[in-house]
């Protein structure tokens, strides 16, 4: 089981990245495959074609919510986070044909993510399916770090902007991560669709991490994401799917 998690500033492409990762290892049956969407934005779910409502399942925030808020919760003597971990399996997890999906949803009350992530965290810890492979889907950012969601994964991939700003964040994610105690064996740099190529140099010199290459700018996504369309069902000869795909065998290449 390999956990993949993509990192980077607002908008640089995490998103539609991750779901065309999904596409490639189905592609390479590379399955049973999971999901998590960590964004409270949740659009991963939409960019793989999935509408939870729809499919009777629940965030982990609303599954919280029912448990403490709406059903006055009977939490004593079982701590919280335990006690709501069936229930992510249960009701929260949609099971595809190709891949499964759950996702984190909107923060369900004042104050911190403590306990969604807790929950997300057991729930993740107390996997009984055998994936091959977990993605995860951040939100823009660092303070995500802090909610430490998963804290020990396989790669990480960072998705670049092409500001100068875009290089303070990966440094900094760099070492943040490392001071949470989040603990991983790759750290890769991903040109997002933005990116200009003229900077893979700079990205190898200024924060010493390897560059895997860059997501093709294509205007089929734009369009996709657009329209709520599922980037899965995206042609495999679109330049952006060929993209991380060339991405994904020079990552197999290098382990
Ligand atoms: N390969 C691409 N080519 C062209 N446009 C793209 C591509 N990937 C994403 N986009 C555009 O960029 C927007 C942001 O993409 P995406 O949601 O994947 O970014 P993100 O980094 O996940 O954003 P956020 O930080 O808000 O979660 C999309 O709405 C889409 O229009
Ligand atoms: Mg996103």
């Amino acid at each position: 089981m390999k956990t993949f998690v993509t990192m980077g500033r607002g908008g640089t492409g995490k998103t539609s990245f991750v779901a065309l990762m999904a596409k490639y290892l189905i592609q390479k049956k590379a399955t049973p495959l999971l999901l998590v969407d960590a964004d409270p934005d949740q659009n991963l779910a939409e960019m793989v074609g999935v509408d939870l409502e729809a499919s009777g399942k629940k965030t982990i925030a609303e599954l919280l919510s029912d448990t403490f808020i709406a059903k006055g919760g009977t939490t004593v003597g079982i701590a919280p986070s335990s006690r709501i971990e069936s229930k992510i399996w249960e009701h929260g997890l949609y099971e595809g044909n190709n891949f499964d999906l759950f996702s984190v949803g909107t923060k369900w009350v004042e104050g911190c993510y403590c306990l969604p992530d807790a929950a997300l965290k057991n729930a993740l810890g107390a996997i009984t399916k055998n994936y091959q492979y977990i993605l995860i889907d951040s939100p823009g950012g660092l303070e995500h770090l802090n909610r430490k969601i998963a804290s020990k994964v396989d790669t990480i991939f960072d998705v670049m902007g092409p500001s100068s700003k875009s290089f303070q964040h990966v440094k900094r994610a760099h070492r943040i991560i490392q001071e949470v105690g989040i603990t991983f064996n790759r750290f890769y740099i991903i040109g997002g669709y933005a990116f200009s190529e003229d900077l893979k140099q700079r990205v190898t010199t200024d924060t010493g991490l390897p560059y895997l290459g860059k997501i093709a700018d294509d205007e089929v996504v734009a369009q996709y994401v657009l329209s709520g369309r599922s980037l899965l069902d995206i042609p495999s000869t679109s330049r952006a799917y060929q993209s991380v795909a060339l991405i994904l065998d020079n990552r197999l290449r290098l382990e």
